[in-house]
C-alpha cells in the first residue's frame, strides 16, 4: 500500500471540496482532493443555480468567476404566484443586494479546470474506503485509486463528500445529534431549449401544487413541478409537463403565456432536511451536504456549502499561521447557526408553496395568509428578500 502526506485531506470533489482546496491554496496550505466519481459525472450533474452575493464574491476572490461574470444572469427580484396573481419581491430595493443565476454544474467545471491548470492534486474515481484516527493528530484516509489501495495522511481531514458520503460515518453515532424532516412530495425538474417565459424566477403555489420557473441562460429554461414521492420521471410526457406548468403559473388576468420547447433533461429530486451536529469530531470537519441538506426551494444547499468552506479556510489559515485553535473550535457552532437559518427559510418557502397531500384546510389557510402578508407588508417582503439573497457570514 502506498502512503502519501498532505496538510488537508479533502474527501469529495464537488463544489465544497474544490472551493476549499482553492481557498487553502490562496493561504499557502496544501491539500489533496479525492473524488469518488469520474470527472464526467461530476461535471454533468444538474443541480440548483442561484448564487447568493457572498457566493459570487468568493468565486471572484479565487479567480474562478470569469465565465460567471460573462454568462451569469444577475437577478434583482423574483415573483411569488398564488391565487391567480403575482407578488414581486424586489431584493435589490429591499436589501441593496441581488443574486446571480449561474449553475452549480458550471461552477464545478470552472473549479476543476482551475485546479488542474494549477497542477494541484485532484483525483477522480478515487473511492474513499475509510477515514481513520480522526481522534488523534494524525488522521488518515484510506482510498482505492486505479485498482490500488492507498493511504493519505494529513493534519486534518475535511469531509465534503455529500449526504451519502463516507466521511460522516467516521464520527461515532453516539457523538452526533441528527435532525431530519422528509417532505411528502418531490420535484420533477426539466431543462428545455426554449427562452424563459419570464425574465425573473416565478415560485408558484398552483391548484395542484408547486411550480418553479427558472433558467440557465437566455435560451435555456429550467423548471420544476411538485410530484408525488416515488414518481418516475419518464412517466411524465413532455406535453403533460408543459400543460401542468401552464396550469400552475396561470394568472387570472390571462397575461401569462408559457413558452414551450424541446425538453432535454428530466429528473426527480426528493425533498429532505437533515442536520448532523456537531460538524466536527477531532481532526475531522464536515462541510456542505455531508453535514446538512435542505429541500431545494430557495436554493440554499450550494450557498451553505460555500459558507462552510469559507469559515473552514479562515479557521485553518489561522491555525497554520499561529497554532490558534479558536476559529477551528468555533467552526461547527458558527456554521450551524447559518444552517438552521437556511433550514427554517427553506422550510418556510417549501411549506408555503407546496400542497401537502396530508394537509387540512387549516394548513391551507395558513399558507395563503403568509403569502398575503408578503404581498401587503414591506417588512415581511424584506425578511424573505434578506434570507433569499443570503445573510452575513456567520450571522443569524
Ligand atoms: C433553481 C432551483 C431552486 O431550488 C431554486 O429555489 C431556484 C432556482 C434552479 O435550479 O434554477
Amino acid at each position: 500500500m502506498s502512503a502519501e502526506r498532505t496538510q488537508v485531506a479533502i474527501v469529495g470533489g464537488g463544489p465544497a471540496g474544490l472551493l476549499l482546496s482553492h481557498l487553502l491554496r490562496a493561504r499557502g496550505i496544501d491539500s489533496v482532493v479525492l473524488e469518488a466519481r469520474p470527472r464526467e459525472r461530476v461535471e454533468t450533474r444538474q443541480r440548483a443555480g442561484i448564487l447568493e452575493h457572498g457566493t459570487v464574491d468568493v468565486l471572484r476572490e479565487i479567480g474562478a468567476a470569469g465565465r460567471m461574470d460573462r454568462l451569469g444572469l444577475p437577478h434583482d427580484g423574483f415573483e411569488l404566484r398564488f391565487d391567480g396573481r403575482g407578488v414581486r419581491v424586489d431584493m435589490q430595493e429591499l436589501t441593496g443586494r441581488n443574486v446571480m443565476i449561474w449553475a452549480q454544474t458550471e461552477i464545478t467545471k470552472d473549479l476543476i479546470a482551475l485546479r488542474l491548470e494549477q497542477g494541484e492534486p485532484l483525483l477522480f474515481s478515487a473511492e474513499v474506503l475509510a477515514v481513520e484516527d480522526v481522534g488523534t493528530d494524525a488522521p488518515r484516509v484510506r482510498y482505492r485509486y486505479e485498482g490500488v489501495e492507498r493511504e493519505l495522511r494529513a493534519d486534518v481531514v475535511v469531509g465534503a463528500d455529500g449526504f451519502h458520503g463516507v466521511a460522516r460515518a467516521a464520527i461515532p453515532a453516539s457523538r452526533v445529534t441528527t435532525y431530519e424532516r422528509v417532505y411528502p412530495y418531490s420535484w420533477l425538474g426539466i431543462l428545455a431549449d426554449v427562452a424563459p417565459s419570464s425574465h425573473e424566477l416565478i415560485y408558484a403555489r398552483g391548484a395542484r401544487g408547486f411550480a418553479l420557473a427558472s433558467m440557465r441562460s437566455p435560451t435555456v429554461t429550467r423548471a420544476y413541478i411538485q410530484v408525488p414521492n416515488g414518481t418516475d420521471a419518464s412517466s411524465w410526457s413532455d406535453d403533460a409537463i408543459w400543460d401542468e406548468l401552464a396550469d400552475r403559473f396561470a394568472l387570472d388576468d390571462g397575461s401569462f403565456t408559457l413558452a414551450r420547447g424541446p425538453i432535454t433533461d428530466k429528473s426527480v429530486t426528493a425533498m429532505r432536511s437533515f442536520v448532523g451536529a456537531p460538524m466536527r469530531h477531532g481532526r475531522l470537519f464536515l462541510a456542505g451536504d455531508a453535514a446538512h441538506i435542505v429541500p431545494p426551494t430557495g436554493a440554499k444547499g450550494l450557498n451553505l456549502a460555500v459558507a462552510d468552506v469559507r469559515l473552514l479556510a479562515e479557521a485553518l489559515g489561522e491555525w497554520y499561521a499561529s497554532k490558534d485553535e479558536a476559529l477551528l473550535d468555533a467552526y461547527s457552532g458558527t456554521a450551524l447557526r447559518r444552517v438552521w437559518r437556511a433550514s427554517h427559510f427553506s422550510w418556510t418557502m417549501t411549506t408555503m408553496l407546496h400542497r401537502d397531500p396530508g394537509a387540512d384546510p387549516f394548513d391551507e389557510q395558513l399558507a395563503l395568509s403568509h403569502l398575503r402578508l408578503i404581498e401587503s407588508s414591506d417588512s415581511e417582503r424584506r425578511t424573505i428578500a434578506e434570507n433569499y439573497r443570503g445573510l452575513a457570514l456567520g450571522g443569524a
